[in-house]
């Protein structure tokens, strides 16, 4: 049987004859017709004015940093329940996160520790220069009181919705909730572009500058001349016509991936010790992972036993997010809460969310899952403390 992955990704067929178009007009080379019309054809999905194609959502993110100025010894708020992109990106300009736990009810930064955090920053006189609030998941963040807060302190915010193409936040999508939005094209994502990123922002200058770092810096002059240091940050053309075939299927990936959570917890959601994410009532989840978590004791196993029951059966799962204040490379950094986050990491388990998932494969899962439960892995058997 073929392995299945936690979320590999899945052309529609367009892709290949955009590809092609790209080849035979000979725009291989970085930019090109099809970084322009993805661009624009990104920006009217998202709803925003203004988008520049680069090469990873890192790319993105450090662009979005640099461009608030960020500088060294600076704070930037984050998510501590995330990927490590998040936080790099604040470290790539010498800035210090600090990071934020998450609401167990919807997993993403709580506005509530946010709040606080914020007033003890400016109770100590030193406001932090940004705050990156990440869609986790596929899950929007709760933007309107995460916003209302930094507004209080002016202080501006990056939304990382990497996770969350598709998704919605009252009635609205993603990424447009914050000075600018960050999203990712990496292989795993929603869609791909093999590996990609946008910026996106309503503020055509700040587009505009990031355009222009993520291009060398090249002043206007028939010669190379810079007045600033630059990166080589571009989407090439080649996989900007990837992006355009996927773009069009967004929807129906996004439809595939919540269907996988409904098949999940339909067969697994009256298991004792399974709890899935919450849906929060503001939004659209796109689901992007189906995340559980395992309590040891009532489902007679352990998240690892379950992952590793799959593995033996060659089946990817993964833990949630290691959160960021664990992390040993950001063990100096200062944290708000982070018992939620931690807990959430010990029991956590992305399940296979593809959407290229059959019916077969989604048996097969929750037939592994399910005997971990009845075989009660080796927890059942060993003996109670006393
Ligand atoms: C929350 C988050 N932010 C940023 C990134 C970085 O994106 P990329 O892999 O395109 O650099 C990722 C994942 O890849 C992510 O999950």
């Amino acid at each position: 049987m073929a392995r299945i992955y936690l979320s590999p990704p899945h052309m529609s067929g367009e892709e290949a004859e955009l590809v092609r178009d790209a080849f035979a007009s000979n725009w291989i080379a970085p930019l090109g017709p099809h970084v322009d019309a993805f661009e624009r054809e990104f920006a009217a999905a998202v709803g925003v004015p203004h988008a520049v194609a680069l090469s990873s959502g890192t790319a993105a993110l450090h662009l979005a940093v640099k461009l608030l100025g960020v500088g060294p010894g600076d704070e930037v708020l984050c998510s501590t329940l995330t990927f490590s992109a998040s936080a790099n990106a604040i470290a790539y300009e010498g800035g210090a996160p600090v990071f934020v736990d998450c609401d167990p009810a919807t997993w993403n930064l709580d506005p509530a520790l946010l709040d606080e955090e914020l007033w003890e920053c400016a109770r100590r006189g030193r406001l932090p220069k940004a705050a990156i609030v990440v869609d986790l998941y596929g899950q929007s963040a709760d933007h309107e009181p995460i916003l209302a807060a930094c507004a209080t302190h002016g202080v501006p915010v990056i939304e990382d919705a990497a996770e969350a193409l598709g998704a919605s936040y009252r009635g609205a999508p993603v990424g447009r909730f914050g000075r600018c939005g960050v999203f990712s094209f990496n292989g795993n994502k929603v869609i791909t572009t093999s590996g990609g990123g946008m910026l996106v922002s309503e503020d055509a200058e700040f587009v505009r500058r990031a355009r222009f770092l993520a291009t060398q810096a090249r002043d206007p002059a028939p010669h190379y001349q810079h007045s600033a240091i630059g990166y080589n940050y571009r989407l090439s053309n080649v996989l900007a016509a990837i992006g355009r075939g996927q773009l069009r299927v967004l929807e129906e990936r996004v439809a595939a991936r919540r269907r996988n959570f409904d098949y999940y917890r339909e067969h697994l959601g009256g298991l004792p010790g399974i709890e899935f994410m919450p849906e929060a009532p503001y939004g659209r989840c796109t689901r992007w992972l189906t995340c559980l978590t395992v309590d040891p004791q009532a489902f007679g196993a352990t998240r690892d036993d379950i992952r590793l029951a799959l593995e033996a059966e060659d089946v990817e799962a993964r833990p949630v997010w290691k959160p960021m204040h664990l992390q040993p490379v950001f063990a100096s950094s200062r944290v708000r809460g982070g018992a939620v986050a931690a807990r959430l990491f010990e029991r956590g388990l992305c399940l296979p969310s593809g959407s290229s998932l059959t019916g077969d494969d989604l048996e097969r899962i929750v037939g592994i899952v399910r005997k971990a439960h009845r075989g009660g892995g080796q927890l059942r058997a060993r003996p109670a403390k006393p």
